[in-house]
């Protein structure tokens, strides 16, 4: 193992590795494809929006990395089996996935004011769409004997944080699924981690803030920093995460939350 962490720092912490990031198109997602792909990983990215993901793929390449897209939603089991079928085609197999598609809904506030869409939307995507990223991804791990997965989770996943109770319950399943899938696959050689994301600058966030203004000062003063996170810095811990350098490390999470926890 030693050998490997030393091989791993001096070709990128994912020289040789294709990880598979979902919910790739804005934000976390997207700063998490150009960092693992800059650390040497070939990276498939899965998200709705296929115009995004082009773009994002000629970014990747042109700063010579290698990178393919495969557009689709997590909710549908046929379009996560196609982002996994991507990566073997392209690129041989499937070493890690960072399964970061998330929903918080579309009204920020208490339990009767939410619409029944929403409810089923934060599921479906929060906790279906793990699911299906999960049940597509094991099996090409299982066969290789290893593989490193994260799951993104929040800070809701863990506490009422305020965010609607649908998320706060998808996001605590999260962290379910991951530490049951941790304990079945373990001795399979497959690590499976959440990570728990703070307040952080993203197109999600802005739409919260957008519909509620009041909200923006209310997150940073949260915040034992008193500020937000930038995708970059929430990308930084799944590369660990994904990396060698986390090899012992499973069916936990690693919490970049600005300090939320701590209060
Ligand atoms: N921004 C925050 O403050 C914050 C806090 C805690 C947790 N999170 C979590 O971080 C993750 C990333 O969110 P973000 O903040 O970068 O927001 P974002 O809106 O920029 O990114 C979300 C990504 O998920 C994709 N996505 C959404 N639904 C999808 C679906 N059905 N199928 C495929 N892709 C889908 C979007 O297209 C986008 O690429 C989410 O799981 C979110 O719950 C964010």
């Amino acid at each position: 193992m030693n050998e490997q962490i030393r091989l791993a720092r001096g070709a990128g912490q994912l020289a040789g590795r294709t990880v598979m990031v979902a919910g790739a198109s804005s934000g976390i997602g997207a700063a998490a494809a150009r960092l693992f792909a800059a650390e040497g990983a070939a990276v498939v990215v899965m998200a709705r929006r296929g115009d995004r993901l082009a773009r994002l793929v000629e970014e990747i390449e042109a700063s010579g990395g290698r990178a393919a897209a495969s557009a689709g939603d997590v909710v549908r089991a046929e379009d996560v089996e196609r982002g996994v079928a991507v990566a073997l085609e392209r690129f041989g197999g499937l070493d890690g996935a960072f399964n970061n598609a998330g929903y918080v809904g579309s009204v920020f506030g208490p339990l009767h004011e939410q619409p029944q869409e929403d409810f089923e939307e934060i599921i479906d995507v929060n906790v279906r769409g793990t699911w299906n990223c999960l049940r597509h991804q094991i099996p090409v791990m299982l066969a290789a004997g290893r593989g490193a997965i994260v799951n993104t989770a929040s800070p809701a996943g863990m506490i009422a944080t305020g965010a609607p109770a649908p998320y706060v319950a998808a996001k605590h399943a999260v962290l379910g699924l991951t530490k049951a899938t941790a304990a079945e696959y373990g001795e399979h050689g497959i690590r499976v981690n959440s990570l728990v994301v703070g307040t952080t600058r993203t197109e999600m966030l802005s739409s919260v803030i957008e519909a509620k203004p009041e909200l923006e000062s209310a997150f940073v003063a949260r915040q034992v920093q008193k500020r937000m996170a930038e995708p970059q810095e929430v990308a930084e811990a799944a590369l660990w995460l994904l990396s060698d350098r986390s090899s012992f490390v499973t069916g936990s999470h690693v919490a970049v939350d600005g300090g939320i926890l701590a209060i």
